[in-house]
């Protein structure tokens, strides 16, 4: 049986909130929550990045990382509005989400997001590499689309890199819709997904690589979606904008930390 991996909860704020105070609030309610728990799994946030800086300077004694939604495939140059892997590094941000669904929809290929994915892993950062089918037809095709958006992101990268690499499922429909996957969906292309870089890898190497889950988790599905569809742990979008739902589900996580 696998061993299980420490949890690593990630919550995506995407384009909120609205302002610096909103999100100041927002993180200082969630250290507020939770104050005195003894940090077992891994806790990050993507806030939007212009607040990243003012927030860093927030944290206190629970360790909470921030990383980025999403990063430049370019180092430096005229690339207007983008965001380069050093400069990330260098205002202590270690890790950034690729291949969002929302950034694919925007016109992401999945050659961009193998360049994105390249540029993370040389400047040694942790990429959570989105996958996730649109729909779910009868004849499983949506497996293809998985296996597809996998090889492709991952073309070019060593197994050297693959610490670098943590995997997030996020079935497009999802995502924002209040309708997560079973844990049977969840835990079926966990494995599957598992199975595609064994192939590619060796299951060696595999073993400690993070498959998390993302789509309308909630402090109310969490437990089965760890316990039963043993996700690795959570890319969590609308309820990590809210303090209590988003420390309820790492209070959670941190029971399945405990075993890992
Ligand atoms: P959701 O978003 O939790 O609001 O469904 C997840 C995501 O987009 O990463």
């Amino acid at each position: 049986m696998k061993k299980r991996l420490k949890p690593l909860i990630v919550g995506n704020w995407k384009m909120n909130p609205a302002t610096l105070a909103r999100a100041e609030k927002i993180f200082v309610d969630i250290q507020k929550g939770l104050r005195g728990r003894v940090a077992v799994s891994d806790i990050a946030i993507a806030p939007p990045l212009p607040f990243i800086t003012e927030l860093q300077q927030l944290t206190g004694s629970q360790k909470i990382s921030f990383i980025a939604q999403d990063v430049s495939a370019q180092e430096v140059g005229p690339h207007t509005g983008e965001v380069g892997t050093s400069m990330l590094r260098s205002i202590h941000v270690r890790a950034s989400i690729v291949g969002h669904s929302e950034r694919r929809a925007k016109g992401e290929t999945d050659e961009i997001v193998n360049q994105k994915l390249i540029a993370t892993v040389k400047e040694k950062l942790t990429a959570i590499l989105c996958v996730g089918e649109k729909e779910r037809d009868n004849a499983g095709d949506y497996f293809n689309v998985v296996e597809y958006q996998l090889s492709s992101a991952l073309k070019g990268i060593k197994a050297e890199d693959l610490k670098h690499i943590v995997v997030a499922y996020e079935p497009v429909w999802a995502i924002g819709t209040g309708k997560h996957a079973t844990v049977l969906q969840a835990e079926e292309m966990r494995l599957f997904i598992q199975k595609v870089l064994s192939d590619i890898y060796g299951r060696s190497l595999v073993a400690s690589i993070r498959v998390l889950y993302g789509g309308s988790v909630t402090a109310d599905n969490a437990d089965e979606l760890l316990r039963a569809g043993k996700a690795d742990g959570f890319l969590i979008g609308g309820a990590s904008l809210e303090a209590k739902e988003f420390v309820s589900i790492i209070k959670t996580a941190d029971h399945y930390a405990k075993l890992s």
